[in-house]
Order: structure tokens, then C-alpha cells, then sequence
């Protein structure tokens, strides 16, 4: 398995373009088998997460090809409901397609996924959130089997605004009979791509984003082409790259909006942030303050999934800072790893004490998941000597050309 090699101490400059939403084109990938049609799909990132998803897609029958940024997918063939563990072990999230091949077929069976690096994924909500629409669900040798004469649309309240559950909701509920009012909906922005996906495709969804959903259910969807919204993880990641090389960095194709949750982190350290259209310039100091305080909620709130690389600037800013983590129960594999390079982070259940050091120094370190490996490669990049990150396929599945433009940026990276 290859090797990330980075030597440390060059001040990113330059732009980057900011790639299509991870979190996004996974669940539209899987809700194109609703339609039983051709879908064509712009703005989607190279990503090991995407590659498994085609295949998942290919294995239920469906024709899935990738062309550029481009995938094409004609579900018309599909006659499989069912996703097998080595499939499901891969990618985690694929409990998504539960609730389209529920809806396309009457009955849809997957392997149950396991848990993962982050600690036991439980998928209760999804389960819970598909009987109340009257589909009967049974857990039998490690495989969940579903089955619905008719799905039923009606009132549903999430005990926990569940990016995942409301997803599979909002896919089981677009061609039920009637409507169903989803409360204490996620109100991720990929909840809303994924809505204008589907409504593209000629579902009646309103309110995607709030909390409060309605799906009035149609008889029939349609293959249609859409573009997938910007990474806004990714962007995140790329402004904790220039901000703790003391950089100035212009991203391109970013949603700003989306980025308002973690725009404080960011200032708190003394980056300027300017917004312009789909473009932010970060331009940051050359010592960094501490972040202070970052607490992961559901969004609007701060995203779990930037909490990592965050971290990382949190450790050579100038003071100290707390982090909660209260969306995962095991996402702090990083720390450890941080402090191999001399950072100084204390753990505390869900809670991280992080004091600020003036320097990190380069040593071999194990990237355990997507988001901390990015953080380890950002730390590389600002700690003195070299970096070597192992493991670095964790990081393939969320970021695409990583290493090509972080060096296009000035970074001294490679890969081996
Ligand atoms: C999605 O995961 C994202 N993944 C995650 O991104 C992201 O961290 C997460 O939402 C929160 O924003 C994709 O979109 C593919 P949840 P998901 O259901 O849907 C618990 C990344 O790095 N829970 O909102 O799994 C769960 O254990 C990935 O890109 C239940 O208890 O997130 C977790 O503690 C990581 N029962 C919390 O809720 C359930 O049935 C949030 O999970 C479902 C979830």
C-alpha cells in the first residue's frame, strides 16, 4: 500500500478548484434506481467511495459508468435487490439504497453494516423510519430484509435529525401512496441536492434543508441529469491546509453558504475570509490563534466531518482550544497520531483539550479514517521534516486528486 511523503514548512498559494460533494452524489447515486431510467450526473469527484457505489449500482443490474467528472447510469436493467457484505463492508452507507430498491421493487435485502471507524453506526432510525411507512423489516444472519405491499406515506419524527434515515426516507416516501411529513429532519445541504435530484426527477418534495420535509408521492420518477453540489468538507479541509502553512489560498466553485458554520473556526485563528460568487480567498496569518471552542452538531451547527482537519489547526495555533465531538462516539483517532508529531491534545470522553505548540515535527503516523487522515496530511504540511502518512486509501474515498493539489498549492508532497 502506498505512502504519503511530506516534507513540511511551504506557505500554500495559489487556487484550487473545490470537487463535487461526497455526501451528496452518494445518495443521488442510489436513488437513481427510483426512476428506471437513465440518469446523467455532472460535478461527480473521483473517489473510492463513488467507484464502489458504481459497482453496487452494476451488481443490482443497473448499466454505471463513469465518463470525467461525468457518471451515467441507465436503471431500466436493474433486477437485484440485494447487496452483499463484501459490497455493504466497503461502504457503510450504502444503507441508503434500502429505501430505493424498497420502493423500486416491493422488497430489498443488504447485508447489515457494520461499524466502521468511527465507532458502531447503528441504523435503527433508518429501519424504524421504514416500518412506520409500512414496510415490514427483519434482521436475520447479519442480512436486514424488507417488505412492503404499498409503502404508506405519513407523519414521521426523527428522534434524531439522522442524515442517513432522513435520506433513506425521503427515497422510500417519493413513490409511496400518499403524503408523508417528515419532523426533525437533517437539514444537511446534501439533503437538499439529494431533494433536487429527486424532484428533477419529478418528486413532489418541499422543505428540504428545514427540519420539517413533506413528500407528496408520485406513481413514477424519471431519469433526468443534474449537477452535484460543491464539497463543503472538502472546502473546509483545503482552508486548514493554508491556514496552518500561514498561506493564501483561493478556492474555486465553493458554496459560501454552506461554509457559514465553519467560517468562525477559521477567523477566531486570524484568517481573513473573503466570499465572492461561487469563490473564497482564505489568506492567513503567520502564526495562528487558537480556534477556541468547537462543539460538532447537526448543521447549521459545526460539522463533525471538518472537526479533524480543524483539530489540526487548533494545534499550532497560539493558546488553547476545547473541542466537543457529539455526533460520533469514536472520532478522535487522530489525536493520538497529532501528538506523535508533537502536538499537545488531551481527550476526555467526548471532550479535547488541545494547547497550541509553535511547532509540530515530522514522523510516521497511520491515517484510521477519512477525515483524521486529512488531518494528518495537513499537519505534514506544517510540521517541520518529513511526514509519512500510511493507510492514505482512508483518505482516497473523500478527496479526489488530493495530493496533486496540494502540490499544484506548493506543497511538497508525494506519494509512493
Ligand atoms: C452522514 O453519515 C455522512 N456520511 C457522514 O460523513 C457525516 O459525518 C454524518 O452524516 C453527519 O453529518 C454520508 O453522507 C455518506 P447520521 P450518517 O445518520 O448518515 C447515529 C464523512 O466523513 N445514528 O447523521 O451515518 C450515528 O451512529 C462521513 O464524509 C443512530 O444512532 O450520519 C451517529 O452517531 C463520516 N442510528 C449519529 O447518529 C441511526 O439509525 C449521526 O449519524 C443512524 C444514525
Amino acid at each position: 500500500m502506498s505512502i504519503w511523503h511530506i516534507y513540511g514548512g511551504n506557505r500554500l498559494t495559489g487556487s484550487t478548484r473545490v470537487q463535487g460533494a461526497k455526501n451528496a452524489v452518494l445518495p443521488i447515486m442510489a436513488a437513481s434506481v427510483l426512476s428506471g431510467g437513465e440518469t446523467v450526473l455532472h460535478n461527480v469527484p473521483d473517489l473510492r467511495d463513488v467507484t464502489t457505489t458504481l459497482r453496487i449500482l452494476q451488481h443490482l443490474g443497473c448499466t454505471a459508468v463513469r465518463d470525467g467528472d461525468t457518471v451515467r447510469i441507465d436503471s431500466r436493467g436493474m433486477h437485484c435487490d440485494f447487496i452483499p457484505h463484501a459490497l455493504m463492508r466497503e461502504l457503510r452507507s450504502s444503507v441508503i439504497f434500502l429505501g430505493a430498491i424498497l420502493a423500486r421493487f416491493g422488497t430489498a435485502r443488504l447485508s447489515m453494516p457494520g461499524g466502521c471507524e468511527l465507532g458502531p453506526r447503528p441504523v435503527n432510525l433508518h429501519l424504524d423510519a421504514l416500518r412506520a411507512l409500512g414496510a415490514e423489516v427483519t434482521e436475520r444472519g447479519g442480512d436486514i430484509i424488507c417488505r412492503a405491499h404499498a409503502l404508506q406515506g405519513r407523519r414521521i419524527l426523527l428522534p434524531f435529525p439522522s442524515v442517513g434515515a432522513t435520506e433513506n426516507l425521503l427515497l422510500a416516501a417519493a413513490r409511496a401512496k400518499g403524503t408523508t411529513v417528515l419532523t426533525n429532519a437533517a437539514r444537511e445541504p446534501e439533503i437538499e441536492d439529494l431533494a433536487g435530484y429527486l424532484n428533477r426527477c419529478g418528486a413532489h418534495i418541499h422543505g428540504a434543508g428545514e427540519s420539517c420535509i413533506v413528500i407528496e408521492g408520485v406513481p413514477h420518477l424519471y431519469g433526468s441529469t443534474y449537477t452535484v453540489m460543491p464539497d463543503r468538507i472538502a472546502a473546509a479541509t483545503y482552508m486548514a491546509a493554508a491556514a496552518v502553512t500561514g498561506g493564501t489560498v483561493l478556492l474555486r466553485d465553493v458554496n459560501s453558504e454552506h461554509l457559514l458554520p465553519v467560517l468562525s473556526a477559521f477567523e477566531s485563528t486570524g484568517c481573513a475570509v473573503m466570499q465572492s460568487g461561487s469563490e473564497l480567498l482564505l489568506r492567513a496569518p503567520q502564526r495562528l490563534k487558537p480556534v477556541r471552542h468547537v462543539r460538532t452538531m447537526p448543521y447549521p451547527g459545526f460539522p463533525t466531518d471538518a472537526q479533524a482537519p480543524v483539530m489540526t489547526m487548533a494545534a499550532v495555533g497560539d493558546g488553547t482550544s476545547i473541542f466537543v465531538e457529539n455526533i460520533f462516539e469514536s472520532r478522535y483517532k487522530h489525536a493520538g497520531e497529532l501528538n506523535r508529531l508533537g502536538a499537545k491534545i488531551k481527550l476526555e470522553g467526548k471532550v479535547a483539550v488541545i494547547e497550541g505548540v509553535p511547532q509540530l515535527s515530522g514522523a510516521p503516523v497511520s491515517a484510521e479514517d477519512l477525515r483524521g487522515g486529512a488531518a494528518l496530511v495537513i499537519a505534514g504540511l506544517a510540521a517541520q521534516g518529513e511526514t509519512q502518512v500510511m493507510h492514505p486509501q482512508y483518505i482516497d474515498r473523500g478527496y479526489a486528486h488530493f495530493e496533486e493539489n496540494l502540490r499544484a498549492l506548493g506543497a511538497d508532497v508525494y506519494r509512493i
